[in-house]
């Protein structure tokens, strides 16, 4: 899941691909590197661990380069160590190479190249892939050489790579991970995704699988399939993410300036796809595929992670409001199925960073199978909107910390516009559209009025900091909530909590309560809401300690996090709030990576 940048141009490279790093470094951060060159001297840096310890290293050396590569590392192959941190070269020294994902078949590439005394220096896959070009570079054919190596692997990739003898080139070329070419003026730069593009260009040409690009300061850009070997057009995008949006401003951790920005996130994907005068909604975006969702009888939902669980707030949406058969699955299991779609099937995928490989191959064999596709997905030109038949992209803007916050809101947001349009083109009167419309043009200062008492959760994460199992509990609506609530914890703080939909306890977990067991139970007054207080009695009965979360008080919890009345659909947007501003002060007081949790990465790119 690493983050991979490659300048070439008129600019000293150094700066470029430190700074695309540190925007890059939400992919990994296990260890990171640079390599660059002028016309006499290689400059090859790497170091185990952040981007900013490399940068005290290299700051001060004058190093000075057109072309240059950067790599930011979530290991897969090969423990974390100088040795294994990219870029990698070849025994000559003459090829240099970053690389995102697995290639499959190295160790049988490696035992080859191994008897062609080719020398390793590290345990990754990576490497083999710069022994491999080497190999083939015998007739000096930088170009051909990389096209034949990459013929020969299996895996997923991305992979930018230059040459010490040809420095007027960088070769990139993709396979299932993620790759962008962005074109300045005489400078190209290309990485996994748009935010260290941005820092020269806004005119990107996003790679599809199976692309290879030549950049040649003198020539141009040339961009052919390395599967089939055809040529194929330059198509410009621009990217519309400001520079801006990337900044950390005056915010300790990009976790808690994100959790602010919920409300935002929420407002924009609202924002000019309803018209609250005719209480309609206007999703242009799907116009070319209206009648075939006329038509639907059946919605698959998938995802991975806190995307997931959006996936499962979608389940009960659909169902009540359409009362359509529907369902959450999870994208690595999906994958997997023998899922029995039909002619009458709507797949809906979900993902913030639109790159996620179990999202991305779920979506492929659905594709296959020619099931009608919807994305809902926050980074613009992602793999993910490119296969889709329509993307719905949420309105959040860039999300950094690991820990999804707002682009979770914008994915429930974008799940009620869908249900209100596949409501209106197959003609079901809506129960309380009117009160529906009506809570969406003040749900986002509701949700501004719960962070403005973010004080009243940091007094409750220190309360509680001794802690160290949580349950969270929630029915119906509330229940994906209460997973979100209970992964958050995980991920940042790395706490023991588990979610339950509320009447599953009593089946078991129910067995761990006792005094030392604080438990939270999101329990607003909705449908659900006099079962979900048994519940909290029955836990009561057992001493554990609750902690309400709801419209209502209740004097049997040992603590209540009062919250505005809503909709039962959208007490969701709220209840969320207070658990991603816990996990975030408990994490914190706990003195833990925020931003940058142990093990995890943001986009997951390998299986
Ligand atoms: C959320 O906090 C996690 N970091 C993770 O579960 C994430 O939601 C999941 O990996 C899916 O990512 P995506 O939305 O980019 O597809
Ligand atoms: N397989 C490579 C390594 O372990 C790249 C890993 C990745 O993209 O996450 O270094």
């Amino acid at each position: 899941m690493c983050g991979i940048v490659g300048y070439l141009g008129k600019r000293n490279s150094l700066l470029i691909l430190l700074e695309g790093l540190k925007r890059l470094e939400y992919r990994g951060y296990d260890s990171c590197g640079v390599v660059l060159s002028n016309n006499e001297e290689i400059y090859l840096y790497k170091k185990v661990g952040k981007v900013s310890e490399l940068e005290k290293e290299v700051k001060n050396k004058n190093l000075d380069g057109n072309i240059g590569l950067g790599h930011t590392r979530w290991a897969t192959h090969g423990g974390i160590t100088e040795n294994n941190a990219h870029p990698h070269y070849d025994c000559s020294q003459n090829i240099f190479l970053i690389h995102n994902g697995i290639i499959e078949n190295y160790q049988e590439l490696k035992e080859k190249l191994k008897k062609k005394n080719h020398n390793f220096y590290s345990e990754t896959d990576s490497e083999v892939f710069a022994h491999l070009i080497e190999e083939y570079y015998k007739n000096n054919d930088f170009e051909n050489s990389v096209l034949k190596a990459l013929k020969e692997i299996r895996g997923n990739f991305a992979f930018v790579i230059f040459n010490k003898k040809e420095k007027d080139k960088l070769i990139g070329a993709r396979f299932s991970s993620p790759l962008i070419l962005g074109l300045g003026k005489e400078e190209y730069i290309l990485a996994s995704d748009p935010s260290p593009i941005s820092l020269i260009t806004k005119n990107v040409v996003y790679l599809d699988d199976g692309d290879m690009v030549v950049v040649d300061k003198n020539k141009g850009v040339k961009i052919f399939s390395f599967l089939n070997e055809k040529e194929k057009p330059l198509v410009i995008y621009q990217i519309n993410w400001q520079i801006d949006d990337i900044k950390k401003e005056n915010y300790e951790h990009y976790m808690i300036k994100e959790i602010e920005e919920e409300p935002k996130a929420v407002f924009n994907t609202f924002y000019k796809r309803l018209n609250f005068e005719r209480l309609e909604t206007n999703l242009k975006e799907l116009n070319e595929i209206k009648e075939k969702l006329r038509n639907i009888e059946k919605i698959v939902l998938t995802a991975c992670g806190t995307a997931y669980y959006a996936c499962l707030y979608g389940r009960y949406l659909f169902e009540e409001y359409l009362n359509l058969n529907s369902e959450a699955e999870i994208a690595s299991e999906l994958r997997y199925r023998n899922y029995p779609y039909n002619e009458k099937t709507l797949l809906i995928v979900i993902s913030q960073s639109g790159e996620t490989i179990d999202t991305l191959e779920a979506l492929k064999i659905a594709k296959k199978r020619n099931v009608l596709i919807i994305g809902i997905i926050n980074v613009p030109g992602s793999s993910i909107t490119r296969l889709v038949d329509k993307v719905i992209y949420t309105q959040a803007g860039p999300e950094l910390a690991v820990a999804s916050t707002k682009a979770f809101l914008a994915q429930i947001t974008s799940l009620v516009i869908l249900m209100i349009y596949l409501a209106e083109i197959k003609g079901i009167n809506l129960k309380n559209k009117k009160q529906i419309f009506e809570e969406i043009k003040i749900i986002p200062e509701k949700i501004k009025e719960i962070i403005n008492r973010k004080e009243e959760i940091k007094k409750l994460a220190e309360d509680l900091i001794c802690f160290k199992n949580f349950y969270f509990l929630g029915r119906k609506f509330q229940y994906p909530i209460a997973l979100e609530g209970a992964l958050k914890l995980k991920e940042i703080a790395y706490l023991h909590s588990e979610a339950y939909p509320a009447g599953e306890t009593k089946h078991g977990p129910i067995a761990l309560i006792d005094e030392n067991f604080p438990v939270f139970i999101l329990a607003p007054k909705d449908s659900v809401y006099e079962k979900t207080i048994s519940n909290l009695e029955e836990i009561k009965a057992r001493k554990g300690k609750i902690i309400l979360i709801s419209d209502e008080a209740f004097e049997k919890a040992d603590y209540v996090f009062k919250i505005p009345k809503s909709l039962e659909i959208f007490y969701p947007f709220l209840t969320v709030v207070p658990l991603h501003l816990f996990a975030y002060y408990f994490a914190k007081i706990l003195g833990r990576e925020i931003d940058r949790p142990r093990n995890l990465a943001k986009s997951v790119t390998v299986e």
